[in-house]
């Protein structure tokens, strides 16, 4: 599969960190973001910038400038279908504080999008998390409570055409993201 785009813009910053997501279209993001404030005013924690809203596919941690041309070669080997990507639950986890939306039910095609990934990136050398794949998007961070009542989901929906890798920069009001490239999913 042939990248949509190509790295762009300035180079990487030293310790960006690399993951590969999905990227929701604008309309979902804001009702989204909607629904992590909703979520905040009842939960405390901070939620996501609109922009920021994302699933992640594969996270790859630091990754060397001269790795990134292997990366494509792996990624070009991925070939899964599109699909819809129905959010329809939400989540809190203790042990990182975060709120987040994920799926009642795995679309096979997304469990395959990330099963393929995680195969190539690891005969690539990629050391991934060993943890199932639990699709999640995160909606508020730094909930300051253990125990919380999540209130009922509004389902957002949209269309998978592509998944990209993005660089995440820590700065002091939260993650900065950049997107470094894309592949489209194939008909
Ligand atoms: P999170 O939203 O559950 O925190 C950029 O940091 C993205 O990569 C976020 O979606 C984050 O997931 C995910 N991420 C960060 N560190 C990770 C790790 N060690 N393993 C898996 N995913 C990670």
């Amino acid at each position: 599969m042939r990248p949509d785009a190509r790295p762009s813009g300035p180079e990487l910053p030293t310790g960006a960190r690399l993951f590969f997501a999905l990227w929701p279209d604008r309309e979902s993001a804001r009702h989204l973001r909607q629904q992590a404030e909703q979520c905040a005013q009842r939960l405390g924690g901070r939620p996501m910038a609109e922009s920021t809203l994302h699933l992640t596919l594969a996270f790859l941690g630091e990754v060397a400038g001269e790795r990134l041309a292997t990366l494509h070669t792996l990624v070009e080997r991925v070939e899964t279908q599109p699909f819809r990507l129905r959010l329809d639950c939400l989540g809190f986890w203790p042990h990182n504080r975060i709120v987040w939306a994920g799926c009642k039910r795995m679309d096979p095609a997304l469990e395959a999008l990330a099963t393929r990934l995680a195969d190539v990136l690891r005969e690539g050398g990629y050391a991934l998390e060993k943890r199932r794949f639990v699709p999640h998007l995160t909606l508020l961070r730094k909930v300051p409570s253990d125990h919380v009542e999540l209130p009922a989901m509004m389902p957002v929906e949209w269309g998978c055409e592509r998944f990209v890798l993005v660089g995440s920069e820590l700065k002091p009001q939260g993650p900065g993201y950049r997107e470094i490239a894309g592949w489209p999913l194939l008909h």
